[in-house]
């Protein structure tokens, strides 16, 4: 079964240069390529939205981590939401629609290992966000790792971001005092008057990070969801309690420095106040992501999580300006490409 309307060539972004420090435009290439042809037991997926998210920066570099390294000429890595647009597998059929890591490309061929959405759920770019990836790293990082309890203070960082805004309005769901720490103040308006943080320190402001976190939190900080590292970090960590759990999800800040930061360091307040710190992958969580996702579904479908993207228009070639912006908090909200328009039978939300 196939659509007539696949055309044979298609766009995608390459790896063009291993970036020094920040990204520039000429580190990546954008090519013209033919649209692959889906195998027995595959699919074609046309890209919808093209999600982009902070570790893409840690795939440019060749250092082995917990994920490959991306070559030089390579596609892109990145997950986007898309339509199956031929099939040669039973579970799907045309008009699907669908979440993969298919890169940043318009076309792309999945083995039977897309997840499927329900568009009736949310709307479909959702599941690049609070309803994908992002969204379960802020389930399992604050639940599983932070063991907020009732009355507990939560400090996020990057608190507008696409897993920072999902990891506060849990933490309230869960009964605790949420303050939230970003940059500027339309972020910080939009994390306590839309989604309800109870407070939220600017660290672009200026003066005393450590001072501005303390009159925030007047009881101290019982678990601290670190999406920064650095300095935030670090004045976060000057205001932890006795007993607080710091769940360490990533260091956006550090993303694009080629050397590894020293000091000052806080591992003394770790001792004296007996804080458990605990890195974590989201794909730690594996087995467990259909259970998280039904409960996030539904707390979205009550109106109870809400949600803010930041879509870009313009195609699969706006990505490299769209992803450099990132690295420089020019986003807000969960950032994604349109890729190409949704269908039109799809229902509005
Ligand atoms: N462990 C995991 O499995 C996992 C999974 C997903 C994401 N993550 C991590 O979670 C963090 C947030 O990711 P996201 O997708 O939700 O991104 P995001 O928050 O939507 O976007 C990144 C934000 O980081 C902030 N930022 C950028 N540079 C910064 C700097 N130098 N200092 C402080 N803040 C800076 C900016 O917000 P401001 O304008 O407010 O500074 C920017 O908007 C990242 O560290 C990412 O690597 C980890």
């Amino acid at each position: 079964m196939s659509s007539p309307s696949v055309p044979k060539s298609q766009r995608r972004v390459v790896l063009a240069n291993r970036p020094a420090g920040e990204p520039s435009g000429q580190d990546f290439r954008v090519e013209e390529a033919p649209v692959p042809e889906p195998g027995p037991g595959q699919i074609l997926v046309r890209a919808i939205y093209l999600s982009l998210d902070p570790y893409m920066r840690g795939r440019m570099r060749d250092v082995v981590s917990y994920a490959p390294v991306v070559q030089i000429g390579e596609v892109m890595p990145g997950g986007i939401v898309g339509e199956v647009v031929k099939s040669n597998h039973p579970a799907y059929k045309i008009g699907d629609i669908v979440e993969e890591r298919l890169g940043w490309q318009e076309y792309g061929v999945s083995s039977g290992t897309a997840r499927k959405i329900d568009p009736s759920v949310a709307p479909i770019s959702t599941a690049n966000g609070i309803l994908g990836m992002p969204g379960l790293t802020a389930y399992f990082g604050l639940f599983e790792v932070g063991q907020p309890k009732p009355g507990d203070t939560v400090v996020v960082s990057a608190a507008s971001g696409a897993v920072g805004q999902v990891v506060g309005q849990l933490a309230k769901l869960a009964g605790c005092r949420v303050v939230g720490i970003a940059g500027g103040p339309k972020k910080c308006a939009f994390v306590t008057e839309e989604l309800g943080f109870d407070a939220c320190v600017d660290y672009k402001a200026g003066g005393d990070l450590a001072a501005a976190i303390k009159a925030a939190c007047p009881d101290g900080v019982d678990v601290y969801f670190d999406n920064v590292g650095g300095p935030v970090t670090d004045a976060v960590i000057a205001n932890i309690n006795f007993w607080a759990r710091v769940a360490i999800c990533g260091s956006i800040s550090q993303y694009n420095s080629d050397t590894t930061e020293l000091g000052p360091r806080t591992p003394g307040f770790f001792v004296g106040r007996r804080v458990t710190s605990r890195g974590f992958i989201v794909s730690d969580f594996l087995t467990r992501f259909p259970f998280a996702m039904a409960r996030l579904g539904k707390w979205v479908r009550a109106g109870k999580l809400r949600y803010r993207e930041d879509i870009v228009e313009g195609g699969i070639a706006k990505a490299p300006e769209a992803f450099i912006g990132l690295l420089k908090g020019e986003n807000f909200g969960k950032l994604q490409v349109r890729v190409a328009p949704e269908p039109a039978s799809l229902p509005r939300h």
